[in-house]
């Protein structure tokens, strides 16, 4: 992955220079604008990551301590580390082997009277069945907040990530396709989280009309982005369509040169869903070591990854609440690989690295 970066960032971000208006302010207004715009959600609401979005949110649903919040084992320690910040416990639920998401059945297991939330992970771009979630939720009052770091573009039965849940968030970091260094989002139809969240990242302060100043209400903390930040995201925004339709494009081809080899297994999407191939993942159908295969591709030149993480094999991890063996995400952490998408990779480019790899995998 490579950030793709025109140039035309600088144009925005000279205008914030030259406004002398560094922090937050009008240009990261600008820029939630656009992204409310293109969601279609009632508040956006942008900060300095995906993890604080996260943190925020649980704190905005008034979970603490006492309180059991349900996150996959398959994912970026981020989704489970932000439980612990707000002083809730998390509870580990395996994933599917085929989607690389959360197994549903598995959070129905999970559920205790203690349980006050879940924190599903659309998995490197693949929406989540928000029907089958939003009915668990129902039956067990529980808040939904989907972490939604690779996400942005994607889309379920024609509406896209970020809507038809509680919260939402989105990690804006340079291996994302719509960038600003760091940086987060979060998403919410609901009027009182949202000014919750935007009071929090601002040390809690509200204005008051009764006093007729600024007072600080609550506890909060600075997670604030910059403007300069925002203005790498508006520049980027305005080309949002055309950046995940050549993902897209790229994705398709990897899809066309895997096809028929039973190796490899490609990842499965809702045929009424839009996966925004933020990660492209291939899960081997070979006993072999991912880190071996990787090694051996770095030999040949060509930079593959592991997917992401299997939490509860992470030794900082191990005493966290667990339900079942989680098996599957122990396989997906051992053979899924990711292969190299960014916007300037050509077919040439990506038949090579398919060719290399069946090399490698013939000679493990
Ligand atoms: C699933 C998931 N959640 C959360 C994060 C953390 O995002 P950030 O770096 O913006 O805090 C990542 C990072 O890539 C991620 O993949």
């Amino acid at each position: 992955m490579k950030p793709n970066l025109t140039g035309k960032e600088f144009e925005e971000i000279k205008k914030v220079l030259d406004s002398g208006y560094l922090t937050e302010g009008p240009k990261t207004k600008e820029f939630e604008e656009m992204v409310k715009k293109y969601l279609g959600v009632k508040h956006v609401i942008a900060c300095s990551n995906c993890t604080v979005a996260m943190e925020m949110c649980l704190r905005a649903a008034g979970i603490g301590p006492g309180d059991e919040v349900i996150v996959p084992d398959y994912t970026y320690p981020a989704t489970l580390q932000v439980v612990p910040m707000v002083g809730a416990t998390p509870v580990l639920v395996d994933c599917d082997i085929k989607t690389r998401n959360i197994d549903y059945d598995e959070i129905e297991k999970a559920i205790t009277d203690k349980t006050k939330a879940i924190i599903p992970v659309s998995q490197f771009g693949n929406p989540l069945d928000l029907d089958r979630l939003n009915e668990i939720a129902k039956k067990h009052n529980l808040i939904i907040i989907e972490d939604a770091a690779c996400s942005l573009g994607a889309e379920y039965k024609g509406k896209k990530v970020g809507t038809g849940v509680h919260m939402a968030t989105f990690s804006l970091h340079p291996r994302k396709f719509i960038t600003t260094g760091e940086g987060g989002l979060i998403t919410t139809d609901n009027d009182e989280w949202a000014k919750f969240i935007f009071s929090y990242k601002r040390f809690g302060m509200i204005y008051s009309e009764e006093r007729s100043q600024i007072v600080f209400d609550k506890l909060g903390t600075n997670y604030k982005i910059s403007d300069i930040l925002s203005a790498l995201g508006v520049s980027q925004m305005r080309e949002i369509d055309e950046r995940l339709a050549k993902r897209i494009e790229i994705a398709k081809e990897y899809d066309e040169l895997l096809k028929g080899d039973e190796i490899f297994s490609l990842s499965k999407v809702d045929p009424e869903s839009k996966h925004n191939y933020q990660s492209y993942t291939v899960f081997i159908e070979k006993d072999v070591d991912i880190i071996e295969v990787i090694k051996k591709m770095k030999e040949l030149e060509v930079e593959v990854q592991v997917g992401t993480y299997c939490l509860h094999e992470e030794p900082a991890y191990e005493n966290v609440k667990k339900i079942g063996n989680l098996e599957n995400s122990s396989k997906l952490k051992k053979r899924i690989l990711t292969l190299p998408l960014h916007h300037d990779l050509t077919l040439d480019d990506q038949k090579i690295v398919i060719e290399k790899l069946k090399k490698v995998l013939r000679d493990l």
